[in-house]
């Protein structure tokens, strides 16, 4: 029983199998030469960058990066525009994809400031964000939904809020793309970062940025791109700016029917889905002596399908252990590379055990989990300390 979904999607759909297949079978360098298969290769890469703006109500299909993963597409935002004096707005619930990156940037004289979260009350959420502002500040970048905890950011009207303050807004939309509605036409988004393996059912290795600003950041690295060789810089059209080297071929075939798949279920179909499932789940785990739940009960408006627990009395390590050798279940323990979200929840010490379901997982499944979670918290302490 495949439960972390959260680390990436699993299993995949067929057709993207089908497609990563087909891309290694027939699949020449895309814009590099002017044969047939090269050709085929470009119009592939393209038409999956629309699929991407089609996910997301975006119109220029041209802005839309590929990169290998969210954590490249939060660097090149993050590395590319801030420099020395800037100041920077996060929100308490961030991966350390958004904290490491901005740590380093410490050194280039680039500041940041951590806004609180009130998980259910988004109104004191936006005012512990407007607090954080600086005069000097250039950029917050703030997650969709909590990668741990599932708690939800009033993400639009916190971008509305940074357009009317001059601030660029980047959503970190690693766990919620394919899950969460994401409009980009109209909105103050923008940067859009996301992973392409997690919601969007493409491979690992894949990820997006998708730019709706004037305002482009620089490119983090340069090099040939199959366009304007002649021209010893680097190319400041886009998607070239972003994109130097061999692209992953498969990697974008797959994630292009990833995206399909999504577009064909509907991401309002797999949000409820999803979301009845950890209600479901935390229905049981609140009646269920010594687990411990970290969040109110999951209400879509507040939250997205991510939960965690704890079993008093063992280490979150330990549970997974259990439900892994035990059961063949998988679920993530520990920190999720997000201590500032623990912090946020006082889980810093303990971990949490991490339950993220897909479009694929079923009640049944969940029910079982349950009664599975029961038993191990009925488990002797010592027998577990010492297996
Ligand atoms: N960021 C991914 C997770 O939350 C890998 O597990």
């Amino acid at each position: 029983m495949y439960l972390d979904n959260g680390a990436t999607t699993y299993p995949k759909p067929p057709s993207v199998i089908r497609a990563v297949d087909q891309a290694m079978q027939t699949g020449a360098n895309p814009g590099r030469s002017g044969h047939r298969l090269s050709l085929k290769s470009g119009e592939l890469v393209y038409r999956c960058r629309e699929e991407v703006a089609r996910l997301f109500s975006f119109d220029k299909p041209e802005n839309v990066i590929f990169t290998p993963n969210c954590t490249a597409s939060l660097n090149i935002v993050m590395q590319g525009l801030l420099k020395s004096g800037d100041h920077v707005v996060i929100s308490s619930l961030e991966h350390n994809a958004v904290v490491r990156p901005l740590e380093a940037l410490k050194k280039r004289g680039v500041s940041y400031t951590v806004a609180q979260a009130v998980e259910g009350d988004n109104e004191a959420t936006i005012r512990r964000f407007r607090s954080a502002f600086r005069q000097n500040t250039r950029l917050c970048v703030c997650t969709h939904a909590s990668n741990v905890f599932g708690v939800r950011l009033p993400v639009e009207r916190l971008a509305a809020l940074c357009h009317l303050n001059g601030v660029l807004f980047c959503l970190d939309a690693a766990q919620s793309a394919g899950v969460l509605p994401i409009t980009l036409s109209d909105s103050s988004i923008d940067y859009l970062c996301a992973a392409g393996h997690k919601g969007l059912y493409g491979p690992m290795g894949t990820g997006i940025l998708v730019i709706n600003s004037d305002t482009v950041p620089d490119s983090l690295i340069q090099g040939g791109t199959g366009s304007f060789s002649s021209d010893r810089r680097q190319p400041e059209v886009l998607p070239d700016r972003f994109e130097s080297g061999t692209p992953n071929l498969p990697g974008i075939a797959g994630l292009g029917e990833g995206v399909r798949f999504v577009l064909r279920r509907g991401t309002a179909a797999i949000f409820r889905h999803e979301m009845a499932l950890c209600q479901q789940l935390y229905r049981s785990l609140e009646k269920t002596d010594g687990v411990t739940l970290y969040t109110a009960y999951p209400q879509p408006r507040t939250h997205a399908p991510v939960l965690s627990f704890n079993i008093e009395g063992m280490d979150s390590e330990q549970v997974a252990e259990i439900l892994s050798r035990q059961y063949g279940i998988a679920v993530r323990a520990g920190l999720h590379c997000a201590p500032l979200a623990h912090e946020t929840c006082g889980t810093e010490e303990t971990g949490t055990v991490r339950v993220v379901p897909s479009v694929f997982t079923q009640p049944r499944q969940i029910q079982l989990f349950s009664e599975i979670v029961k038993k191990i918290s009925k488990l002797d302490r010592k027998k577990v300390a010492n297996l």
